[in-house]
């Protein structure tokens, strides 16, 4: 393995809004296990990014408790990455200020999921943090100098901004920033249980990895399959078929699902078998994070060690960079 000094840095962040379920595993949680080992990696738990809970700080407190359990849950190992928690850190705060100052509002204004987010807030009034979050993102990828920052793909507008801001930076003020990549997951957008396009707490139609076997199975038994599918023995769909799609996302028995696919389309299998089959690959896949989930569980003070040495590291760090930034504007007025 590299030396520490000589990896590369990954950010990446989280809103704490909850316990994180099937969707965040497959599109970005099994891309930042597997690439610990190679980068230095900065995990956020991104408190400054949840106006939305505003008047509910208390939900806001837990799940950031609860996103740190399932990153140990899933095998993030602390003593390799660190999990910071954002506002602990608010130097993010202070560099969001001074990139805005070259920021044009005309680039948030045409930044893609900004627009989709503040379309789907409809009448609701919308707090300026709301607006700017984006800015804040970039300043959380540009403290740690990151060079790959694994999301969902709904993130990559807020990235490719992030090296537009880091081009701006570089060529006015000389070379601070790296310019980084982003990384989509396996699967960038797992579907809900429900068929809805996106797996989320809020939508109810999730599968978080905390859920017992039980739950498991009990979600899966309702999930929505072929809905022009009345009997067994009527040919069924398999494609935009949520079952067969977490088939292919999760079953790691390609010749299973094969099979099942082969007996669907000419109404040879039931949806019973199919949906057991499914439930099965899910809860083998998270015996053992509830494992984990559950030592931890019973060991708070290392959910919260791995959160207080994260957060001390990271804000290192930020102070470093902080006054590379500081030099580099010339702010320093009384030196
Ligand atoms: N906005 C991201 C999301 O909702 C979370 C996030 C905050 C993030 N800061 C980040 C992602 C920095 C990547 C890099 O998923």
């Amino acid at each position: 393995m590299t030396n520490k000094e000589e990896r590369k840095r990954i950010l990446t962040g989280i809103r704490p809004t909850g316990a994180l379920h099937l969707g965040h595993y497959a599109g970005a949680l099994e891309n930042w296990l597997r690439l610990q080992d190679e980068y230095e990696c900065f995990f956020l738990i991104a408190d400054y990014q949840v106006s939305d809970k505003a008047d509910d700080i208390d939900s806001v407190r837990e799940a950031v408790h609860e996103i740190a359990l399932d990153w140990l849950a899933v095998g993030l190992d602390p003593e390799r990455s660190h999990f910071a928690i954002e506002s602990l850190i608010p130097e993010h705060a202070e560099l969001t200020l001074w990139l805005s100052w070259w920021l044009p509002l005309g680039m948030l204004q045409r930044n893609p999921t900004l627009k989709a987010e503040m379309a789907a807030l409809e009448s609701k009034s919308v707090p300026v943090a709301f607006f700017t979050y984006p800015v804040m993102q970039v300043a959380n990828i540009l403290m740690p100098k990151a060079h790959l920052v694994p999301v969902g793909e709904d993130q990559l507008p807020h990235i490719e901004m992030t090296r537009e801001v880091a081009r701006r930076f570089n060529r006015m003020f000389g070379e601070v920033f790296p310019e980084p990549e982003g990384l989509v997951g396996r699967v960038p957008r797992l579907v809900g249980t429900d068929g809805n396009a996106k797996m989320g707490k809020s939508l109810d139609n999730a599968i978080q990895l905390k859920d017992d076997a039980e739950t498991v199975t009990k979600k899966v038994k309702s999930m929505y399959t072929d809905p022009t599918r009345l009997r067994a023995t009527d040919p069924g769909h398999v494609e935009g078929n949520p079952v067969f799609m977490y088939h292919d996302a999760f079953n790691p028995n390609a010749e299973e699902v094969q099979d099942l696919k082969d007996r669907y389309v000419v109404g040879k299998v039931g949806d019973v078998e199919v949906k057991e089959k499914l439930a099965t690959v899910l809860n083998n896949l998270l015996d053992p994070i509830r494992e984990r989930r559950a030592h931890f569980e019973s060991k708070p003070k290392l959910v919260r060690d791995a959160l207080a040495a994260g957060t001390g590291h990271a804000k290192k760090v930020a102070e470093e960079t902080m006054r590379e930034v500081r030099a580099a504007l010339k702010l320093n007025y009384l030196d």
